[in-house]
């Protein structure tokens, strides 16, 4: 039984990654275009620039699908009079492919016979693709989930089954996906799939439904079946089979009942979408280091054939590049500017030419400083190169090269999974760059890699350990009047990054600073109880900043530090301490480090009685100078 979330919602699996929707029924009567319609409508959320829908009449495949939110593709294509007992529909959020209505789902093989939705990224589609290319396939789109139609279609050729054509598709797939499939050759049903994409089914009755997220079939039932990783399940209008996709074999799934209502279950069971987005980081950051790696080596390939490198973003788009220069100079030995967007031709105008690389960042992708700043530095020659979540987004269009960072639609105003996906996609940027230029030994290549592998289950225990410690130390400071932020090193990027997220959203003036610049003017400001909260790990500054505690505790500051678990110095100078797992290498800690820190603004909007998810004059997108 899943019973109502509170503020720190244990109970809801957290595996879960806003990206793309998708939803099927298949029922005993009636149409499933009003169904599909409107589950797609509450997961409009989790990605909105194409729609689309298949389902199969009279033995033939029928699909309506384009680009657009669901309403205008409802107004042009009439999406919810789509006829037939059985279908299968899909909300895009691009990753692969930009919105089109060819990249749109459902995806079909060479016959129409087959149509495939999928939410996730398949790592090993390229190398798929060549394959069946090679056998005579036929690809319509430049989407990743094509070449699993066309798989199927393949392995019908030899399997006793649709099911069985699935299970073999689905054994070759690397990366997360959620598939849902249906097939003229068996129109009684549909075959879903699923690896760390979230998938969930409704058991109804004479109807069965499946979604990527609860709040789709919510309305019609309320009897949840939960599929784990690498569960497949098979829906006819009154029977739900799992099995794994391993073995084949059949799996006893007891349904759960659900007690929440639509709001709530599209938050995924959290109060508000802030603290989805928080809690979504351990997957949005392997998605995020998943990013194509075809397209950052071009990326790489372009920063080392240049004499001039900048970075360019706002907000917490620009924090995440101040961290990646020091993932670029420590790795790869390459000098990078990092520029406020809005003072780059001002600043820097001059000096832009055919040998200059702008490496921009943006959630929105059309962030208008962003793209000012763009335009005038490709209009003096240089090579834009993007990093975005939103793929066609007008950064798309102006760059040279582009990759995304596929951490889904971020609901929340306050950019909180943007933050560490984008950072993560530039130190694979960095990484790539080291390998180009062969700066790194072999063993130091060798820990980045472990720590890209760990860093989920990092991210994982900092949040579980940090939430309610976060939370009581909003509840003892939350009537002070200000409050400063000090790192050191590339700490310094995630003390400006908590700041950012603690003003904008609790409205107090908060101050961030390099610790040892502290000492040349902020310290005059801190008297008894000043809070100021340390950003501490144990990497190559840790000897310093205890200098810059020590001279806030003699100036009687009430510190608060983000340490490493087993540390005894810092923590023995703090008045309160956050602990985060310890042997994060140094430049993967603002990625967990800035976690707490997102938390603590979070709780302190809420205890002020703000709303975290839509902070006063602030958008998601600025798209004004
Ligand atoms: C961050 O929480 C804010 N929403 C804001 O500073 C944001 O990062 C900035 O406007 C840049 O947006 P972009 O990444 O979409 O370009």
């Amino acid at each position: 039984m899943l019973i109502a979330p509170n503020h720190e919602p244990a109970e809801f699996p957290r595996k879960m990654a806003t990206m793309c929707g998708i939803s099927g029924v298949v029922q005993e009567t009636g149409q499933v275009g009003p169904v599909l319609y409107d589950s797609l409508k509450r997961l409009e959320y989790r990605g909105y620039d194409s729609v689309g829908e298949a389902s199969i009449v009279d033995g033939r495949l029928l699909v309506k699908k384009e680009k657009g939110k669901i309403d205008e593709v409802e107004r042009e294509l009439r999406i919810s009079d789509l006829p037939g007992l059985v279908g299968i529909g899909h909300t895009r959020w691009a990753t692969h492919g930009a919105p089109s209505r060819e990249n749109a789902h459902p995806q079909t093989d060479c016959n129409q016979t087959v149509a495939v939705v999928h939410n996730g990224i398949i790592e090993n589609y390229m190398e798929i693709k060549q394959e069946l290319e090679a056998k005579g396939h036929r690809f319509k789109s430049r989407t990743d989930t094509e070449i699993v139609a066309h798989l199927v279609e393949e392995n019908l050729k030899q399997a006793p089954g649709l099911v069985e054509a699935v299970r073999q598709t689905s054994k070759r797939l690397t990366g997360a996906y959620a598939l849902a499939l249906i097939s003229v050759t068996e129109p009684d049903k549909i075959v879903c799939v699923r690896r760390e994409s979230p998938l969930v089914i409704g058991a109804g009755i004479n109807a069965n439904y499946l979604a990527s997220d609860i709040p789709a079939f919510l309305p019609r039932t309320k009897s949840v079946i939960l599929l784990e990783d690498d569960e497949m399940a098979v829906l006819t209008h009154n029977r739900v089979r799992v099995m794994k996709v391993g073995s084949g074999e059949e799996v006893l799934r007891e349904p759960m009942v659900v007690e929440w209502g639509v709001e709530t279950a599209t938050k995924g069971g959290y109060p508000h979408f802030m603290m989805k987005e928080i809690y979504e980081q351990p997957l949005t950051v392997r998605n995020a280091l998943r990013t194509s790696p075809m397209y950052i080596d071009l990326m790489a390939s372009a920063v080392t054939r240049a004499k001039r490198i900048f970075m360019l973003a706002c907000g917490t788009s620009y924090h995440a590049c101040l961290a990646a220069t020091y993932a670029f100079a420590n790795l790869a030995k390459v000098e990078v500017t990092p520029v406020v967007a809005s003072e780059f031709i001002e600043s820097y105008g001059a000096l832009i030419d055919g040998d200059t690389v702008v490496l921009t960042v943006s959630q929105s992708g059309e962030t208008a400083d962003t793209l000012t700043a763009v335009r005038s530095a490709k209009d003096r020659g240089a090579t834009i190169l993007g990093v975005t979540n939103v793929m066609g987004s007008t950064l798309t269009r102006l760059s040279d090269v582009y990759v995304g960072q596929n951490s889904g639609p971020e609901m929340g105003v306050a950019a909180t999974k943007t933050f560490t996906a984008q950072y993560s996609v530039l130190l694979k940027i960095a990484v790539a760059l080291a390998r180009k230029g062969g700066t790194l030994s072999r063993a130091r290549m060798e820990e980045l890699e472990r720590g890209f592998e760990e860093l989920p289950k990092w991210i994982s225990a900092a949040l579980s350990n940090g939430g309610g410690i976060v939370k009581r130390i909003v509840e003892r400071n939350a009537d002070r009047f200000s409050f400063c932020f000090l790192g050191r090193g590339i700490s310094v990027a995630t003390a400006l990054e908590g700041r950012l997220k603690l003003l904008e959203l609790s409205y107090l003036p908060a101050i961030a600073y390099p610790a040892g610049e502290s000492k040349h003017g902020f310290i005059s400001v801190v008297d008894d109880g000043y809070p100021v909260l340390f950003i501490a790990p144990h990497d190559e500054a840790y000897s310093k900043i205890i200098g810059n505690v020590m001279e806030m505790k003699a100036r009687h500051a009430h510190v608060i530090s983000i340490i490493e678990e087993d540390d005894t110095q810092v923590a023995n100078l703090s008045d309160e301490t956050i602990l985060i797992p310890k042997g994060i290498p140094s430049l993967l800690t603002p990625i967990v480090f800035v976690l707490p820190l997102q938390l603590f603004a979070y709780y302190m909007a809420v205890r002020k009685g703000y709303n975290p998810d839509f902070p006063r004059n602030l958008a998601k997108s600025v798209t004004v100078h």
